[in-house]
């Protein structure tokens, strides 16, 4: 099993990626987050935003898993399968659902939405999708789980795990404003999602593993993001690294094989927390506009930087990456010049390039380095040997300093605009 993962603050380009590498694999699994992730594709003119579908669903010979490790909220799901209704996709054979995956209820929206308000200026910036809350019934042993919703007391369940949402709701004196119009839908989306195949998917990817059938494992979010090592609390809940595809799947680690790292050739992030690099002049306004840095599940603006190769660094040690990949090399023709951040300086003057425990309250500066741009066009660009010699320059110097192979450079939003190397 691969394991396709973001390295930064999330929206590097997993989607399109999973989708060009989807015919080299038999299966393609999400393990961990929800419906917080926006993956985009795009091939043949269409554009197309998966929320909690894996990205190997327009690949007909693929099966998609959304395994165990994920929170899954029924109403955005049959959203999802509503709205790709016009690509004839078989879904009772191409898309199977861990019934250990935990269940997002209406009220995880409510409680997510209270605890920021609570929270002022502090805010984490969540997707307000009820991550957090549902992550937290899993490990507080509260949740339902996909499986529940088959269950001849499934409802008296869920009013067990309403009654006490509603007493820490009311503690927030949080409105429950349109509760029962978010029930009506959620329980008739609870129903459409009986009628697809709802499995131990443990089994199953552990089946196709011994018949040597490859496996893509997507991840959601990026390893900055990840609930331990991510700028907590300026997270999201769940394991976003490598070892989350073990425990969000059933996967034993040693059959781990490749792990694709994924980053942007510049740095966003959309919602509250640390960002060293950030840019908030006219040179990050430019980035924005040229890559179209808006959320693709929130349509926030992204904040947007310098690459922080300190940051890279730390997610390429914790996830053990052995190829990477660097994406929307194409936004950075608009420069000149180019700055890659590679170390940070304190206050005292001392520079360091990790990222300590006391990271947030360093007052860190990024320290650069300035490349020469490429400026120019890439379109029409097919191999590595055609780039022009300034970003040459730049995929050598990463390498070089990463240590780690870059093997894919993707120069636009198409499934075409993809080099390989
Ligand atoms: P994900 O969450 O990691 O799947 O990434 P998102 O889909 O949220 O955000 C990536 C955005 O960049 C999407 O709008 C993609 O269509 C777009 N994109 C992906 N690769 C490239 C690229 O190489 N160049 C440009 N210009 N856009 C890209
Ligand atoms: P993909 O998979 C970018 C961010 C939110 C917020 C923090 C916590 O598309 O890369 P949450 O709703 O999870 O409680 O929010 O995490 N966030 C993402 N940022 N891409 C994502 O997913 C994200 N999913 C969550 O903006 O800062
Ligand atoms: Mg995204």
């Amino acid at each position: 099993m691969d394991v396709l993962l973001g390295l930064q603050w999330g929206d590097e380009g997993k989607g399109k990626i999973v989708d060009v590498l989807a015919p080299q694999y038999e299966v393609v699994a999400r393990f961990q987050g929800g419906p917080n992730a926006g993956h985009t594709l795009e091939f043949d003119g269409i554009k197309h935003v998966l929320h909690q579908i894996p990205s190997g669903i327009f690949r007909s010979q693929i099966l998609n898993i959304i395994g165990n490790g994920v929170v899954i909220d029924p109403i955005i799901l049959k959203k999802e399968i509503d709205a790709l209704g016009k690509f004839s996709i078989d879904f009772k054979s191409n898309l199977v659902i861990s019934k250990k995956a935990t269940l997002i209820v209406p009220t995880h929206k409510l409680l997510d939405a209270a605890y920021e308000l609570s929270k002022g200026d502090k805010k984490i910036g969540s997707t307000l999708k009820g991550i957090g809350p549902t992550y937290q019934d899993k490990i507080g042993r509260a949740a339902l789980r996909i499986g529940d919703i088959l269950s001849p007391d499934f409802k008296e369940k869920y009013a067990i795990l309403l009654e006490k949402h509603k007493l820490t709701l009311s503690f927030y004196k949080h409105p429950l404003d349109n509760l029962e119009e978010m029930e009506r839908q959620f329980f008739e989306a609870v129903e459409f999602i009986k009628t697809l195949p709802l499995i131990d998917s443990e089994y199953t990817v552990n089946e196709a593993l011994a018949a040597n059938k490859r496996i893509l494992a997507e991840g959601a979010q990026g390893s900055l993001l990840d609930i331990d090592f991510g700028s907590y609390p300026f997270v999201t809940s769940s394991t976003t690294m490598a070892a989350g595809a073990c425990t969000g799947l059933g996967v034993s680690p040693s059959k781990i094989g490749e792990v694709f790292g994924i980053f942007k050739a510049y740095c966003t992030r959309v919602g509250s927390g640390p960002f060293p690099t950030e840019l908030s002049d006219a040179t990050g306004e430019a980035m924005r506009k040229e890559g179209n840095e808006f959320g693709s599940t929130t349509g926030r603006p992204r904040r947007c930087g310098w690459l922080d190769l300190p940051a890279l660094k730390y997610s390429i040690m914790i996830n053990g990456v052995t190829q990477l990949f660097m994406m929307k090399a194409d936004v950075l023709n608009i420069f000149e010049e180019i700055k890659v951040c590679t170390a940070y300086e304190l206050p005292s003057g001392e520079q360091i390039e990790k990222l300590p425990f006391e990271i947030n309250e360093l007052d860190a500066k990024p320290v650069y380095k300035t490349m020469k741009g490429w400026h120019c066009s890439l379109e029409g660009v097919n191999s590595y040997e055609e780039f022009p010699l300034p970003l040459k320059e730049y995929v050598s110097y990463l390498e070089q300093v990463l240590q780690v192979p870059i093997t894919l450079v993707s120069v636009g939003p198409d499934r075409t605009q993809t080099i390989l190397r």
